[in-house]
């Protein structure tokens, strides 16, 4: 398949040592034929602007004309960025806040081995700033892969926390997008059926991490979720956990998972229409029932329901309120301002 995108040279994007140590990206480079793959593993969790920027500078040294993205969500991101930017004079950070991108990229497949960004299948690189202590979010079509190789098996290495932090991320991509202002059918669908797999599928992947059913489930629900909020977008949720995986070095899926049930709590009024026909498919019978199965899931996943055990102070909940309003918060279906964020900071200190 590498073939039909030319016979030029490869650059293969991923972590600092994970895949290199299952041996991953050995097979890979094998594969492929070690003389036109260069590779670069320097991607942190939470990527910064001047990661990408280095990317694509062996890019350009190296004449790549095709990207190959391996990992989770951040040397996804990072890879998509790249492979964007190739084509694009600049630098990462002025993208990041609003220069346009005018080029098509090189061509990307991106081969996840997590169960949670859903990178594979959106427009979206989440990057930080470092100097600015922030996250940011660069969307555009172009930022799409060309192809993903969605392969469950290479999830089974995952461990149990990672596994339980990518699946909650999938959770709320998928009510994200199921309550999104922007919310439209196809990617209800999607969610919908995200949701469905995680309760069927998640708790089974995080306590015994190599059944492959359980695998199966997640990477499905995984590619479902990221499909639905490539058309609506996320919500309030993500910004507000973005202040708390940048200060706190907290996993981005629990970032998010901790404040699900209070957005659920808020949301809830208005949205029951959307969330009759989920509590039909999860054979459920009240908004109560669903309310309990989530926090059931995050209690046998283990996942930090107050911000104090993750290290919050007090005294962080105004800044982290302050910080944590972005593009997206517009499009929680019910307003959420910074005093609303912090009220919520404060319940789940
Ligand atoms: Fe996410």
């Amino acid at each position: 398949m590498v073939d039909g995108f030319g016979p030029g040279r490869i650059l293969l994007v991923t972590g600092k040592s994970a895949m290199r140590k299952s041996g991953i990206t050995g097979k890979i480079i094998q594969e492929l034929g070690p003389e036109r793959v260069a590779v670069f593993d320097q991607v942190e969790p939470n990527p910064s602007a001047l990661t990408v920027d280095r990317g694509v500078e062996i890019c350009r040294r190296e004449k790549s004309g095709l990207i190959i993205g391996l990992g989770g969500g951040s040397p996804l991101d990072s890879a998509k960025a790249m492979a964007a930017l190739a084509n694009n004079p600049g630098q990462a950070w002025e993208y990041l806040e609003g220069k346009e991108l005018k080029h098509p990229g090189l061509p990307l497949i991106a081969v996840p081995t997590t169960s949670g960004s859903g990178s594979e299948v959106t427009p979206f690189s989440i990057l930080t700033i470092p100097e600015k202590h922030l996250k940011f979010s660069l969307r555009h079509p172009i930022l799409y892969p060309r192809v993903a190789i969605i392969d469950p098996l290479l999830t089974v290495s995952l461990p149990p926390r990672q596994t339980a932090a990518t699946g909650l991320d999938v959770l709320a991509h998928a009510l994200e997008s199921l309550w999104s202002k922007n919310h439209q059918p196809l990617a209800a669908l999607f969610a919908e059926r995200a949701i469905e797999l995680i309760f069927l599928h998640l708790v089974r992947a995080y306590r015994s991490g190599d059944d492959p059913a359980a695998r199966i489930g997640m990477s499905e629900a995984s590619m479902l979720g990221g499909l639905a909020i490539s058309q609506t977008g996320t919500t309030a949720i993500h910004p507000a956990s973005y202040p708390l995986t940048f200060d706190f070095d907290f996993e981005h899926g629990l970032a998010c998972a901790i404040f699900i049930p209070s957005f659920f709590q808020i949301n809830r009024p208005a949205i029951g229409d959307r969330l009759a026909r989920l509590l039909r498919i999860l054979d459920l019978k009240n908004l109560e029932s669903l309310a309990g199965k989530i926090q059931t899931l995050m209690r046998e996943l283990e996942a930090p329901i107050r911000l104090r055990e993750i290290g919050v102070k007090e005294k962080d909940l105004s800044q982290l309120a302050e910080r944590g309003i972005g593009k997206s918060t517009a499009l929680n279906p019910v307003e959420c301002r910074r005093e609303d964020l912090e009220k919520i900071l404060k319940e789940i200190f």
